[in-house]
């Protein structure tokens, strides 16, 4: 299920002194069953383009094409929660999204509110809410009494549960120790190799490189960076003057190379690094 943007702005509060253009002139083509990812600085409108995902928010002008229905400023309720159902979206603030009184309940609004049977609805709360790390005891507790991590696990499970054709997630690291955050970064590549498109937001240029297959680079509103990984980070002059940071492997091979190391390519991932190391040195030992 591709998703197109076509001259998309967002002006969030038109006509008042509080007007502020959230988005401009967006255009791009999101493959199906890709994951990919959107960075850019604080403010550069990412939660604003993620909100349009699933109707969240509607153009002000232009359109998007996703899930097979058009999005316009136009578009009704109806068509709205038909694109919901195929399009999840984990909120940047998980507290934004938990309601219910147990945790249960909250991870099973979503199945029931998009027509899953009170039965079917309840087995995959139980499935999602273990498979995102959760312990069992936890689902009988308010979603209000967890921690900062455990609520963003619940929001994601909650999401996940109704099994979304499209998964958004607004920085769904933030909040998550080490392990936790590997845990659901693996859930979410498992997800795209079932042949789900994911769509992730994240500062983290080492989970972009890892994960993703693709980026967009937002700034100040407008998209700066279409490309893959492996092309916005080849070009370092490029990402510094955009403020972006460069994936930890990259900086370390770049600092080889001062020393002599030579690399056929650029690493962004420390798999990809060990690699390029491990041919050097061979190469080094063979002379
Ligand atoms: N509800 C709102 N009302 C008015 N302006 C808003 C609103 N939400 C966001 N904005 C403005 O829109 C712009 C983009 O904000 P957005 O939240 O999309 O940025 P972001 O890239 O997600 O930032 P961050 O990395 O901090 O999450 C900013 O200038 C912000 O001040
Ligand atoms: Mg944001």
């Amino acid at each position: 299920m591709s998703i197109k943007f076509k001259n998309v702005d967002y002006v969030y509060a038109p006509g008042t002194p509080f007007q502020t253009q959230g988005l401009s002139n967006i255009s791009f083509e999101i493959k199906d069953g890709s994951f990919v990812a959107i960075a850019g600085q604080t403010g550069s409108g990412k939660s604003t383009l993620m909100q349009h995902f699933d109707g969240l928010l509607l153009p002000s002008k232009g359109s998007i094409t996703i899930a097979n229905q058009t999005i316009t400023v136009d578009t009704p309720n109806k068509v709205l929660k038909e694109i919901r159902k195929k399009v999840g979206l984990v909120f940047q603030f998980p507290e934004n999204q938990l309601f219910e009184e147990t945790v249960l309940k909250d991870v099973m609004f979503g199945p029931l509110n998009f027509g899953f049977s009170e039965e079917k609805a309840k087995e995959q709360a139980i499935r999602w809410i273990e498979k995102v790390g959760l312990p069992e005891e936890t689902m009988s507790k308010s979603p209000f009494e967890l921690s900062g991590g455990q609520m963003r696990r619940v929001a994601i499970a909650g999401v996940m549960a109704y099994e979304p054709d499209i998964l958004c997630l607004d920085e769904p690291a933030a909040g998550l120790d080490p392990e936790g955050q590997k845990q659901i970064f693996d859930i979410f590549k498992n997800y795209q190799k079932l042949g789900h498109t994911v769509i992730l937001i994240s500062h983290n240029m080492d989970d972009i490189s890892k994960y993703a297959d693709d980026m967009l680079v937002l700034e100040q509103g407008h998209m700066i960076k279409h490309a893959s990984p492996k092309e916005v980070f080849s070009d370092t002059d490029w990402v510094k003057k955009h403020y972006l940071d460069e994936p930890a492997p990259s900086k370390l091979a770049r600092s080889l190379q001062k020393v002599g190391f030579h690399f056929s390519s650029m690493p962004l991932t420390v798999e990809s690094l060990v690699e390029e190391i491990s041919k050097e040195l061979r190469a080094k030992g063979g002379n």
